[in-house]
């Protein structure tokens, strides 16, 4: 048997005998000749397979979509055929033939794929995700191991709450009731104290009951925490670090981009200096005459959009009525469920948008932005936005109170533009014992789970302070996708815990 080689090297292989296995993803057969189109997680091979080889002809003509596959045979450049070659075949071995492949070419709705997500994983938009994912879980970590700062993996049995009792997933330890991890920052809030500059990087998990584009049980968080930061350096900080996780997509996953169909002149504008606002100023921005006419147009304009699309939907379903069954026809019912999908969409967003422009509007200081404010926010600017000082009273006790103003703690939330919302949330600590225990109590928390806690304000304790990035909150704003649950390969959501 020829060398096997990976469909992403086969150019580099021009006339030379080779081996390539993998899966059949698509297939054309004429009268004497018979197109397999072979990937194997690496690219996709148009392999030729002749009549006169009868036994793979034979072989070729039975196996199905997913059939798993070995063949051997001459590689050709050829810059018409997809990967840029094509694979003359003089052997082929089915390790299995599959006749029934759940998943076709054939239009599925999403419950549908969700319940395969064990075999949605191999089609080309799913894997092109997946391996941007991996990208920027590379760069995450590159990025800060590049500037000295230590890993630290935090524990996910853990005593209490660090953001808020609501969210927490009980579990029960030998007769005792801990919790699942909301966050490793209490943990490396220690160890930046040893270390000095310091990250984790772990799932964490939030019993959040609210099914949103934006909101998983189970995500992965990458948190840096530095010894004597202070908010300015946090916001230079997250500023740089997302511009690198942007650069790096950039750079290596243009062809993938392009299959998820991303406009990627949004993201080449990502570079500093972000805009930074106060939460005061973002409620203003809220309250603005001029984003509420700009709401107004862009509401007018979706509308419009979708009598266009009733339109085109109707147009396409008479054409698949008179196409003949087949491949075209699979191809316009596709057409006609992505068209499905997107007015259900769209008509879900302007059903709702008067009312959203009237609450932000009517929108109190004091109050917490909700995911409607934050598309609000985050549309008014072509990069992403900080935001600074929220109220004290939404959020979390650990957040250091201002100085100049005892009502706004020294935090930053960062939004992502083009409507994506919050990707970074941080702050400066509270590194004050009496302030720390005072807000604690304020907030009704029983202080002896978080003796080990406090000890960080009683031993050396100096300013610091850090941030997490959710990471799927992130792969769903650079791929451009509409929602969360195809950014990490086996989302747990509410009300879905299956595969
Ligand atoms: O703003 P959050 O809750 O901040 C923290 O957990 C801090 N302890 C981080 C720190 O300072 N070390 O969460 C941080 C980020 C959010 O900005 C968002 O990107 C993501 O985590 N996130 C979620 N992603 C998906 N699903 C959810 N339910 C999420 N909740 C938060
Ligand atoms: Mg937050």
């Amino acid at each position: 048997m020829p060398d096997i080689v990976e469909i992403r090297h086969l150019r580099r292989h021009d006339k030379q005998e080779v081996t390539l296995r993998g899966w059949l993803y698509g297939k054309r057969t004429g009268g004497k000749i018979a197109f397999l189109l072979v990937r194997d997680g690496t690219g996709a091979c148009q392999c030729v397979v002749e009549a006169k080889q009868e036994k793979f002809f034979q072989a070729a003509l039975a196996a199905g979509q997913e059939s798993s596959l070995v063949l051997s045979g001459t590689i050709r450049l050829d810059e018409r055929a997809p990967g840029g070659c094509e694979l003359a075949v003089t052997d082929l071995r089915v390790l299995q033939s599959v006749e029934d492949y759940p998943i076709t070419r054939k239009a599925h709705g999403v419950d549908f794929l969700m319940e395969h997500r064990h075999l949605w994983l191999r089609s080309p938009r799913q894997t092109a995700i997946l391996r941007i994912r991996h990208t920027l879980i590379r760069a995450a970590r590159g990025f800060f191991d590049d500037r000295g700062f230590t890993l630290i993996d935090t524990p996910i049995l853990s005593p209490g709450a660090a953001e808020g009792s609501g969210t927490l997933f009980p579990v029960d330890y030998f007769g005792e009731t801990v919790f699942l991890a909301q966050t490793g920052q209490l943990y490396v809030e220690s160890a930046c104290m040893a270390l000095g500059k310091v990250y984790c990087f772990g799932p964490t998990f939030r019993a959040e009951k609210s099914k949103t584009r934006r909101h998983l049980t189970e995500f992965w968080m990458i948190e840096p925490e530095i010894a004597f930061a202070e908010i300015k350096d946090l916001q230079d900080l997250a500023e740089t670090f997302v511009c690198h996780l942007v650069q790096a997509v950039l750079r290596d996953h243009r062809n993938d981009l392009a299959l998820l169909e991303r406009d990627i002149a949004p993201l080449e504008t990502v570079a500093p200096p972000f805009p930074r606002i106060t939460y005061s100023q973002a409620v203003d921005i809220l309250h603005s005459k001029d984003v509420r006419r700009r709401l107004e147009e862009e509401l007018e304009r979706d509308r419009r959009q979708l009598q266009t699309w009733i339109t085109e939907l109707a147009r396409i379903e008479e054409q698949k009525a008179k196409a003949p069954r087949g491949w075209s026809q699979d191809k316009l019912a596709q057409q006609i469920q992505d068209l499905r999908e997107a007015l259900r969409d769209l008509e879900n967003s302007v059903a709702h948008r008067a009312e959203h422009i009237r609450h932000a509007q009517e929108f109190t200081w004091g109050d917490d932005f909700g995911g409607d404010e934050e598309t609000i926010l985050s549309r008014q600017f072509d990069r992403p936005v900080l935001i600074t000082e929220y109220p004290k009273k939404i959020k979390a006790f650990y957040m250091k109170q201002s100085p100049a103003n005892p009502d706004v703690v020294l935090n930053m939330d960062m939004l992502a533009p083009e409507g994506y919302g919050e990707i970074i949330g941080g702050s400066q600590r509270e590194d004050d014992l009496g302030a720390l225990e005072k807000r604690m109590a304020d907030e009704k928390m029983n202080p002896a789970p978080y003796q080990w806690y406090l000890d960080l304000r009683r031993y050396g304790g100096v300013p610091h302070g850090g941030f997490g990035l959710g990471l799927e909150r992130t792969v769903s704003w650079i791929c451009g996708l509409k929602h969360i649950r195809e950014t990490i390969p086996f989302p747990r959501l509410m009300g879905r815990i299956y595969p």
